[in-house]
């Protein structure tokens, strides 16, 4: 059975969503899901805009046909060649054959490392160009790295629609509900689409800046990401996020601290200094095992909080490998702009400590507050004062 919503009078959103799906791109936990968004456009030509993920495109191919009725394909915008998106460009073209696919050459030549046969049918465009296609003018702007090299947004100046690739998208399935005004996103869909931009797109924030640039300068009404809700209010909303998120600047000022243990004792002095930064009047405090925590969750967490405290127990004379794993995460993305604090935990050699501090040195505009904590095996009476004094910094640090 088909199941598609329309956005405009001639414009349809033909995706669909697979909540099966245990790890996005096998890394990534998505326990409510994710959509693979398509589009269709009815103009005196019929224009598709990307295809979806292999799992959803039986319900792809009906949700087609049911928009087309009798009318053929006539082009397909190619703006992302992931295959989550771009699984089933050769089905598309084995049931249209004489479709033509718009694309930019890098994505033209990622078409033939993965195999599909498609020589004669690609128009190629490059940053500016335009087409129209009856009443819909289209201007294709290149988006290099706003995931992938070949990647590019569609620009439609007749009805300012703007198809942002994997720009604005989100985690989680789409319950029926498309539209941003149709969803509490604030209180439902924000983490989930902060844990899809940080893990996914973040690397790349000087790219995301310079997209936001160029889509400063157009009118957009509506924006059709290929993953999550659609866009057509309080756009400005999520741009600001996007933002936030792409010059690496917090959301909020409050503190994250995450622990490695095995025991216990180190948990148990992030609970004393969680306790005292609330007493000291930081109530925006949040706690995170770094052994029960998907990374996904805590980079993006990273992403949201001013200041981060790391405790670490030492582990064979290197640092807690869950913790190495997350701090690694975090210079990969590129993370920058955080203050940290450091706890360091051990029962003959303590360097986690130093070790994190080493790491966290080579990564962009990091503060790291200077009064390190070593415990031995555990915390007592006698290192309640260093505790203090490191929620003492804490706070005036964010003054
Ligand atoms: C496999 C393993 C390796 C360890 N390696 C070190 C080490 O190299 N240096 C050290 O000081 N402690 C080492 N420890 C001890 C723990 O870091 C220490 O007992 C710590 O206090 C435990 O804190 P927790 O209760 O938070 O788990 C190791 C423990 C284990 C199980
Ligand atoms: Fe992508
Ligand atoms: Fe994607």
């Amino acid at each position: 059975m088909h199941c598609v919503r329309s956005i405009t009078d001639d414009l349809y959103w033909i995706g669909g969503n697979d909540r099966r799906l245990a790890l996005f791109e096998n890394i990534h936990p998505i326990e409510k899901g994710v959509s693979y968004n398509s589009y269709l456009l009815l103009d005196e030509k019929t224009v598709l805009f990307d295809t979806v993920d292999w799992a959803i495109c039986r319900q792809f191919l009906e949700n087609i046909k049911a928009v087309l009725g009798d009318r053929t394909l006539d082009y397909m915008v190619i703006n992302h060649m992931e295959p989550d998106h771009a699984a089933c460009i050769e089905e598309i073209i084995l049931r249209y054959p004489n479709i033509k696919i718009i694309c930019t050459e890098k994505a033209s030549l990622f078409m033939h490392q993965f195999g599909f046969s498609i020589d004669d049918k690609v128009i190629k465009v490059k940053d500016g160009d335009s087409m129209s296609f009856g009443k819909h003018n289209l201007v294709f702007v290149t988006a290099p790295m706003v995931h992938w090299p070949e990647v590019m947004v569609t620009y439609d100046t007749t009805n300012g629609v703007l198809f942002s690739a994997d720009a604005f998208g989100s985690f989680g399935a789409l319950d029926g509900k498309l539209f941003n005004d149709e969803v509490n996103f604030d209180r439902d869909w924000i983490d989930e689409a902060r844990r899809y931009y940080t893990n996914i797109v973040g690397k790349y924030g000087p790219h995301v800046q310079s997209l936001l640039k160029k889509a400063g300068n157009l009118d957009i009404k509506i924006i059709c990401p290929l993953h999550g809700p659609v866009w057509r209010s309080d756009l400005g909303y999520f741009i600001d996020k996007h933002d936030k998120w792409s010059r690496y600047e917090p959301e909020e000022k409050g503190v994250m601290i995450v622990y490695g243990t095995m025991y216990g004792n180190t948990e148990a002095s992030a609970n004393y200094l969680a306790t005292k930064l609330v007493e000291k009047g930081m109530k925006n405090v949040v706690m995170y095992d770094v052994s029960k925590t998907h990374v996904s969750y805590l980079i993006a967490e990273t992403f949201k909080y001013s200041h981060v405290v790391l405790a670490s127990v030492t582990y064979n004379l290197k640092i807690y490998p869950p913790m190495l794993n997350y701090i690694m995460d975090m210079k990969a993305l590129n993370l920058q702009k955080r203050t940290f604090a450091i706890i360091e935990n051990g029962s003959w050699t303590p360097q986690s400590g130093k070790l994190i501090r080493e790491l966290l040195n080579e990564m962009k505009e990091m503060t790291i507050l200077d009064n390190d904590i070593t415990l031995t095996s555990s915390m007592k009476v006698e290192d309640c004062d260093s505790m203090d004094s490191m929620a003492d910094s804490i706070i005036e640090s964010m003054k």
